[in-house]
Parts: structure tokens; C-alpha cells; sequence
């Protein structure tokens, strides 16, 4: 008994600490990704209704972020802002020339006048304002008190991403926007739309309306996990974007300082295409919008003129749509099966000079480049367009590890650092499997996507080559924006830091001192996520 009341005793001291620990901390600013400089300083500012926000009105950008700021506060604090300036000091936009900042740095200054964001450009104030948001509370109650402090703040890399598969499942424009505003919440500004691939094409082409009206749709879907099941729903599952859907998430994006870059899957995972235009494949078909998950033989003809001919088509309409400087090729997992069978493909060997079909599978990718290239796009593809040797100016993605990006950049080629061992949101957060929802496999924690370093396996004198770094999430099973939102959070905050906060300022505890904000804040956004970090 002695020991239980003594051990009590402890307990309750314990507690107290503990508080006030969480009582001092909420007096700091915890931003993530942890800001390149912060200065705290003596005494606070307090937003009121008679704050105003002040910025050039002329600067549509600055109208546009000043909009996005009076709505969070209406939204989720039910304060309007002062519409001119009272006795409440101010909220100050203002574009100008810092020196050591690019475009998206941004400085934060809050003193007795208020609260004062500056940038050389609009993006930096917009990064700005996703840095303000995490110092109001994350309890829609909770009073507007900011601490007095100096912030200079810009990111490390220029490529912070994250892919989304909206093939496997398909998710609406409405959930589309709310992924993008998560991604901006954290500082992401590329967002790679995987839109084709074997279980169904998702982006409408005028020229080819096959693609919509057979391609976007598959008969049933795999129930369980494809290594051990082989039962099928029943149920017809599909849905693409409209062109006009996908101007209004190209434009959504932009405003958020977002740049979308589409990826057209080929030569492999192409079974969706071939599904409507069986022409294109080697045997000419026939060929199915798959119903289950892995790798299909099914592949575009690379021996057929007509291929090309239907590959340019669409890129010449995503070219229209996507103002993107990048456009995504695919080029990952296409097996070599039917073109060792086809007399066009093997013509092709031959009468290009080719060695085999890893060199055919290279001719068909720079000839997509030369291709883009004319329309005054780059080319970006998975690790596998290095084999049979890669494209002049083609960009890697490698997620195969981390072997094709450093090859790639020994090589004098640009890099996105996408590991899946590192960066696949797809993978478990829990190593006791059985408590998680199912899983493609893998384990990662937050801790171990935290500590990721995208350079860190590359020569220094080609480090440069690392645009950045990104996490994709394919949605094999991940049938639901609950799920998706599950398997996001809070990784997308590891990763935020990893692409914005600067080289060597690693510490998983601080990280984690300052998540301690962000789960609540998750809460009070609707966004579901999991909390086994917490
Ligand atoms: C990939 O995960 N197949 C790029
Ligand atoms: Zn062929």
C-alpha cells in the first residue's frame, strides 16, 4: 500500500511537471517544418477583431493569400478581421527585395505593431501564411496569442512532393483540393498526379474517347491482399477528370503556389489503354482494365508507328493542360515479354541497331523526349529509364532505392529522391501488422522517414543534381480518403521537414516536441490520421 501511495505521490508530481512542461511549451512557436532561423523575444501580440489586414490591394496573389487568411480565421475561429485599420495593430503583407532569399523565403516579424510577413515574391508570403496558422491555437477557442519573435525561413529544395495514385482508386475534385491544401499546409509545392495506369485511366482525351468511356472503368476489384487473395467484389469500379476537372485542379493548385505535374504511364502499366485500343499492344489484344494489383505483360507496341502516334496525341493534350515544365513519362516495371514475341518490336531491334529489348525500351523513351522536348517540356521518369541507357536531358525519379538517383547524378542528371523504403506512404506505420488497416507491406515509421536524407549517398560535387524530395502514395489499398488520410499523416510532416528545413538541424525529439501541436491542429482541419508517434 506504502508503495502504491508513494508511487501515487510520484505519479501526481509527475503529472504537475508534465503540465506545466506542456503549459511552458505552448508560450514557444512550434512551426513544422522547423523554420531555417527563429529568434524568440520578450512579450506577445494578440489578434483581435480590430486587427487589420494590411497588403497591397493592386497584388492580386496578395488579395488571394489575404482571402485564404480571413477565411481560416472565420472558419475555424469564427473572428472576422478588421476591414481597415482600428487599434488592433495589424497583419502586413509586403512584397520586397530581401537579400540571401529566393522566391519562397519569406521573413515573420512579430512585435508590438503586429504581425509583419515579408518575401520577394508572393510565394514567400504565402508560406508565410501556413507558418501563421500553426501559431494560432489548435483549440478553435483558444486566444490569439502570439509571442513577439523574428523568423527568416526559406526551403532547402526546390522539388517538395508528393504523388498520389488516383488509378487504384479513384479519388473526387472535391478530395483532390484538400489533398493539395494539406501539401500547402506543409510547404509542398509539387504535386505528382498519377493518372494512368493498368487499373484505369483517369484524365479525359478528346481524340481518343475510348480512353474515358472503357479505360477509366474496371469490371470488380480485388478483396483483400494479392499475395494471398484471389476473390473479386463483384462491383464495377471507375471515373476519370473531365478536362474541364482538371483546369480547375491545375488552377486550385496554382493558387497555392502548387505545381501539378501529370504522369502518363508507358510503356508499361498500360493494360487500361490497351483495354480500349487493343491496336496499340503487341498481340493486338484482347486486353482487360485490370481488376488486381502487380505487374502486366500487357505493354505498348514499340515496333508500331501508330503507338507513337497515340502517345503524342495525349501529350500533346496534357501539354494544353498541364502548364507544368515536367511531364512524367512512367517507364517503371514494363516486362519485355511481348515485344521478345513481336515481329514489329524485334523489326524495330534491328533497324534501329539496337542490342536488345532494354535498348528498345530507351529508344521508346527518347523518342518521347525528343518529343516533349520540341514542346518545350523535360521529361521525368521512375529509375528504370536508366537501363539501356537514359535520355539526354531526362530527370530520375528513383524509388527503386536510392542507387538510381545517385547513378543518375553521377551520370549529370537531375534527381528526385523518392526511396520506397523511405518515402512510400503506402507501407506499414505499425510493425504488429494485425492491428494496422491492410497494407501493401513494408514498415515505415515516422522517425524513419524523419531521418531520411536525400543527398546524403550522393557525391557532394553532384548533390546540386537533387532537385528534391517526394513521398508517393499508391492506392492499391487505399480505397477511401479516411485511409489515405491515415496513411498521410503525420508522415506528410516528416517529409516537410526533410524537403524545407536546412541540412544538419536534425532532432527527432524537438520534431517531436513540436508535433505535439500538430496533432490537435489535425483535429480541428477533420483530417484523420494515426497516432502511433503521439
Ligand atoms: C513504382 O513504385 N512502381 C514507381
Ligand atoms: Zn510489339
Amino acid at each position: 500500500m506504502r508503495f502504491l501511495r508513494t508511487t501515487g505521490k510520484i505519479c501526481s508530481a509527475l503529472l504537475l511537471v508534465f503540465s506545466m512542461h506542456i503549459n511552458s511549451h505552448a508560450q514557444e512557436i512550434d512551426i513544422v517544418p522547423k523554420p531555417a532561423e527563429l529568434k524568440m523575444q520578450k512579450g506577445n501580440f494578440e489578434i483581435t477583431g480590430n486587427t487589420a489586414l494590411v497588403y497591397d490591394r493592386s497584388n492580386k496573389d496578395l488579395a488571394r493569400i489575404a482571402g485564404f487568411l480571413s477565411g481560416h480565421m472565420e472558419q475555424y475561429y469564427k473572428m472576422n478581421l478588421a476591414s481597415s485599420q482600428g487599434n488592433g495593430g495589424v497583419i502586413r503583407f509586403e512584397i520586397t527585395s530581401l537579400p540571401g532569399l529566393d522566391k519562397e523565403g519569406y521573413t515573420m516579424k512579430i512585435d508590438k505593431n503586429g504581425i509583419l510577413i515579408s518575401a520577394p515574391a508572393a510565394n514567400g508570403i504565402f508560406y508565410g501564411f501556413q507558418t501563421l496558422k500553426q501559431m494560432l491555437p489548435s483549440d478553435p477557442a483558444g486566444k490569439m496569442i502570439i509571442p513577439y519573435a523574428e523568423i527568416k525561413d526559406q526551403p532547402r529544395f526546390a522539388w517538395r512532393g508528393m504523388m498520389l495514385d488516383v488509378c487504384r482508386h479513384f479519388f473526387p475534385v472535391s478530395y483532390i483540393k484538400k489533398f493539395l491544401d494539406n501539401m500547402a499546409m506543409y510547404k509542398l509545392n509539387t504535386f505528382h498526379w498519377h493518372l494512368t495506369d493498368d487499373q484505369g485511366w483517369r484524365i479525359e482525351i478528346k481524340k481518343y474517347p475510348g480512353l474515358a468511356d472503357i479505360s477509366s472503368w474496371r469490371d470488380e476489384t480485388l478483396i483483400g491482399h494479392g499475395h494471398k487473395s484471389q476473390l473479386y467484389d463483384g462491383i464495377g469500379y471507375g471515373g476519370f477528370y473531365t478536362q474541364d476537372q482538371i483546369r480547375e485542379i491545375v488552377q486550385y493548385a496554382a493558387d497555392r503556389f502548387i505545381t501539378v505535374v501529370p504522369e502518363i504511364e508507358m510503356p508499361g502499366h498500360s493494360s487500361a489503354a490497351l483495354a480500349a485500343y487493343p491496336e496499340l499492344g503487341c498481340t493486338g489484344g484482347p486486353y482487360q482494365v485490370q481488376k488486381s494489383w502487380g505487374v502486366f505483360k500487357d505493354v505498348y507496341c514499340a515496333g508500331k508507328e501508330e503507338t507513337f502516334r497515340f502517345l503524342q496525341d495525349v501529350i500533346d493534350e496534357v501539354c494544353e493542360l498541364f502548364p507544368s515544365e515536367y511531364i512524367h513519362i512512367g517507364g517503371d516495371e514494363c516486362p519485355k515479354d511481348a515485344w521478345k514475341e513481336c515481329p514489329l518490336c524485334q523489326k524495330r531491334i534491328k533497324d534501329e541497331g539496337l542490342k536488345d529489348e532494354q535498348e528498345l525500351q530507351s529508344y521508346f523513351v527518347r523518342r518521347m523526349e525528343k518529343y516533349l522536348n520540341s514542346k518545350g517540356r523535360k521529361l521525368i521518369g521512375w529509375d528504370e529509364i536508366l537501363e539501356g541507357g537514359i535520355a539526354p536531358e531526362a530527370t530520375v525519379m528513383s524509388w527503386r532505392g536510392e542507387q538510381g538517383g545517385i547513378e543518375a547524378a553521377k551520370q549529370g542528371h537531375d534527381v528526385i529522391m523518392t526511396p520506397g523504403e523511405f518515402c512510400y506512404f503506402d507501407h506499414y506505420q505499425n510493425q504488429n501488422t494485425f492491428s494496422e488497416p491492410l497494407a501493401i507491406g513494408g514498415y515505415l515509421p515516422l522517425e524513419k522517414v524523419y531521418n531520411y536524407d536525400p543527398v546524403g549517398k550522393i557525391d557532394k560535387e553532384k548533390a546540386h543534381h537533387v532537385l528534391g524530395v517526394q513521398a508517393n502514395v499508391w492506392t492499391e489499398y487505399i480505397a477511401n480518403t479516411q485511409k489515405l488520410e491515415y496513411m498521410i499523416f503525420p508522415r506528410i510532416c516528416a517529409l516537410s521537414e526533410i524537403a524545407w528545413s536546412p541540412a544538419g538541424t536534425k532532432d527527432f525529439g524537438d520534431f517531436q516536441k513540436r508535433m505535439a501541436t500538430e496533432y490537435p491542429r489535425f483535429k480541428m482541419y477533420g483530417i484523420n490520421y494515426c497516432d502511433h508517434s503521439f
